[in-house]
């Protein structure tokens, strides 16, 4: 739209996400270097020409002092980024804890804290209380940035409370909420001490969406039944007010992966990894060293697909990317010598003096290295337990146009919905059935798998990010607010 002067009239939006898409390293006493870091949701936001985003987060280094704080303030608001500062002891309790310790496991289905349970529940009311001081913290920083007119997008299971300690600064401020992650069936989240009071501050929320329309039906059967208020097609209603809840699906910026294909560096990252694995099909995993993902489940399938299949122990290779992720916590340290173990053991049993079959990385790759690791796979493995949606599948996808490789993919995905068609399904949990899928991936005709890419290739080019940011926001910004509904009245 033009504002009266004939200039662009542009939304302000604000995206409140625990962290923001920075990393910052400190280099002295007041100087800091930043590096973006070009996620889905960044690329989604700078496509949305109408919108001028402003984020709103942890920069995910502790800064206790105050010359320290303010430098990085400084360098942080000429990326557009707004830091709010975490101490050790809330990161300890907020993100650690209650968030990654608690949330996230239960809305992946693996429960809440199985062992010490004594010492977890004694904990978990002060994790709580953190979590919410924390989202208390994010909406001051919120409240001290909003202007009239600005959109408030909060981010995650991080944010919970964040849409009702808004809406308690301002209840006419607009406020959309979305989850990441799934939300899990009701019976699940029941589990929870604080299942109600968690519910209500999302309710706070005007527009509250989910990868999946399974996600956003869990949330509202929560909602009858563990607060007793009525579903509706459009939402959650309580005492009159609406709460728009909604399926928004994610995608990825697919241009910026197939663009990158013709740049001569991945260019030539493709030909050094193609001369590198000559003669052997390319089995590919990359994950975040995290156990909803499945990483110990998809190695001991391939482990039974070689013990089966002896014929072609020499002749494919699976290079597993596993990122370290949150690795204060015990259970991803666990699971990170659960799967060294394990690979060690598989490398031991089927390697030779030449080689490998499984190639395990802790680290992350560069965008250009991730490309060409993508070009040339033969075999994407995408096996999590559970995944809101899970775009590791999208960029494979994205990168697979020349060669139109094969996609495994759980069925516990969010992206299961969307590339279910072209990708073999599988249930991660059942190691026979994925050993199954990969010698049929192996063995697949190209017919077939030009066929399946064709498919998926579509839904992937057309299904992207900036869409789904657009139709997220012109959505929240069509929820009637309740001000303007007293006034119909
Ligand atoms: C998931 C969550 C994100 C989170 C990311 C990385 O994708 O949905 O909110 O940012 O994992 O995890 P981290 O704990 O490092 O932010």
């Amino acid at each position: 739209g033009e504002r009266e002067d004939g200039r662009p009239f542009k939304q302000r939006l604000l995206v409140v996400a625990n962290r923001l898409p920075v990393s910052a390293i400190r280099k002295g006493e007041d100087s800091w270097s930043l590096e973006i870091s070009a996620g889905g949701l960044v690329s989604a936001l700078l496509g949305v020409k109408a919108l001028e985003a402003r984020w709103i987060g942890w920069a995910g280094v502790n800064v206790p002092d105050e010359i320290g704080q303010k430098a990085l303030t400084k360098a942080l608001a000429e990326k557009r980024c707004i830091p709010v500062f975490l101490d050790e002891e809330i990161v300890h309790q907020y993100y650690n804890g209650y968030c990654n310790n608690i949330l996230w496991p239960l809305f992946h289905y693996l429960g809440l804290p199985q062992e010490d349970r004594l010492a977890t529940t004694r904990s978990f009311q002060s994790q709580f209380e953190a979590y919410q001081k924390a989202n208390q913290m994010f909406a001051d920083v919120v409240n001290k940035h909003y202007e009239e007119g600005d959109v408030v997008w909060c981010h995650d299971y991080h944010l919970m409370f964040l849409p009702q300690c808004l809406k308690n600064y301002n209840p006419k401020m607009k406020v959309g909420w979305f989850l990441h992650t799934p939300f899990p069936s009701s019976e699940i989240h029941r589990t929870l001490p604080s299942r109600s009071e968690l519910l209500h501050a999302v309710l706070a929320a005007d527009l509250v969406g989910f990868h999946t329309y399974d996600y956003a039906r869990h949330f509202v059967s929560a909602c009858t039944r563990i607060l007793g208020l009525e579903g509706t097609p459009e939402g959650v209603e309580n005492q009159g007010k609406l709460t728009r809840v909604a399926a928004f699906p994610i995608g990825i910026d697919s241009e910026r992966f197939i663009r990158a294909l013709d740049l001569p560096q991945v260019k030539g990252h493709i030909k050094e990894l193609q001369e590198r694995f000559k003669g052997r099909k390319v089995m590919l995993g990359v994950d975040r060293l995290d156990m909803i993902k499945g990483i110990p489940q998809k190695i001991l399938a391939f482990e039974k697909f070689l013990e089966e299949n002896p014929d072609w122990r020499d002749k494919v290779v699976l290079l597993q990317i596993a990122v370290p992720t949150r690795t204060d916590v015990p259970e991803y340290q666990k699971l990170t010598s659960q799967v060294h173990e394990i690979v060690g053991r598989i490398n031991g049993r089927f390697g030779t003096l030449a080689t490998v079959p499984i190639h395990h990385l802790d680290c992350s790759l560069d965008f250009h290295k991730l490309c060409a690791l993508y070009a040339v796979t033969d075999v994407a493995l995408v096996t999590s337990l559970r995944d809101g949606m899970n775009l590791v599948s999208y960029e494979f996808v994205a990168c697979q146009d020349k060669k139109k490789g094969v996609l495994i993919l759980s069925e516990f995905a969010g992206a299961a919905q969307s590339l279910g068609a072209g990708a073999i399904l599988v249930n991660p949990w059942n190691i026979t059935e994925v050993a199954a899928a990969i010698d049929k991936a192996l063995n697949m005709k190209s017919e077939e798998r030009e066929k399946r890419h064709k498919h998926n290739f579509k839904h992937v080019t057309t299904h992207t990010a900036q869409e789904w940011a657009e139709t997220f926001v012109s959505e929240l910004n069509d929820t009637i607010d309740e001000a303007q509904l007293r006034t119909k009245q």
